[in-house]
């Protein structure tokens, strides 16, 4: 199955898409993990993309569309994928059609507060890149990742003003791909203010998995 994970920042997008990837035994590709690894490896790419994160803001479509489409071109996302965090503007939705096909659109439903709840209270494995939260999803040793030991800490783009920027620029260009891909008929709702487990039941009820 391919589908596309849409939604806010810190909608829990990258949460749900651990927990399905072992129901579906598809790739989760997050665009988002992809620029942080570039950033932390201190690629090219990473010192191009550092400071447009940094700010909250969206890297060049050029670059983007040309990564998700190396990407998947690769074995093993033939059979399936979700694309966490791409296409956030339709001219990445419209290439993405013109080299790949898409079965589902799931949309995260969250009202502001929600996304600033979760946002402000995430931290994040630099090792692993593990989703934590303050309140919702502690570790059991406070700044060190229960998966492998990491360091945690606070993204860049997770402090106050930077998530105002990504707000603005997700009602701007992203929310726009909501009624693109309900034209098409692709788009499934979800709503995602309850905790994890409820949400994975109605995705997997949503989406008859
Ligand atoms: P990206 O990493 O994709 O950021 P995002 O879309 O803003 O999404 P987040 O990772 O912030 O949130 P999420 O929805 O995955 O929530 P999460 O599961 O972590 O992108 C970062 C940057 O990269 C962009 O700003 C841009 O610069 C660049 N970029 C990426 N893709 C791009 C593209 N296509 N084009 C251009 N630029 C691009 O959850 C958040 C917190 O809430 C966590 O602490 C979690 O533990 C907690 N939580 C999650 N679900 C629940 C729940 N149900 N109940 C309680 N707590 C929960």
């Amino acid at each position: 199955m391919k589908l596309i994970f849409l939604g806010p920042p810190g909608a829990g997008k990258g949460t749900l898409a651990l927990r399905a990837v072992d129901i579906l035994k598809v790739q989760q590709i997050s665009t988002g993990s992809i620029f942080r690894a570039a950033v932390a490896a201190g690629s090219p790419l990473g010192l191009k993309v550092k400071a447009i994160m940094d700010a909250g803001k969206l890297v060049d479509d050029e670059t983007t569309i040309a990564l998700v489409k190396e990407r998947l071109a690769m074995d093993d996302v033939q059979k399936g994928y979700i694309l966490d965090g791409f296409p956030r503007t339709i001219p990445q939705a419209e290439a993405l059609a013109s080299f790949s096909t898409v079965d589902k659109v799931v949309n995260f439903d969250i009202p502001d507060s929600g996304v600033l709840e979760r946002l402000g209270g995430r931290r994040v494995c630099r090792k692993c890149g593990y989703n934590f939260h303050v309140i919702f999803n502690k570790p059991s040793k406070e700044g060190i990742c229960d998966t492998c030991g990491g360091e945690i800490y606070t993204r860049e783009d997770d402090k106050p003003e930077a998530i105002q920027k990504r707000l603005e620029v997700y009602r701007a260009q992203t929310e726009p791909l909501i009624d693109f891909y309900r034209k098409k008929g692709l788009l499934v709702d979800i709503d995602a203010r309850p905790l994890v487990d409820e949400i994975v039941i109605e995705f997997k009820k949503v989406l008859g998995v």
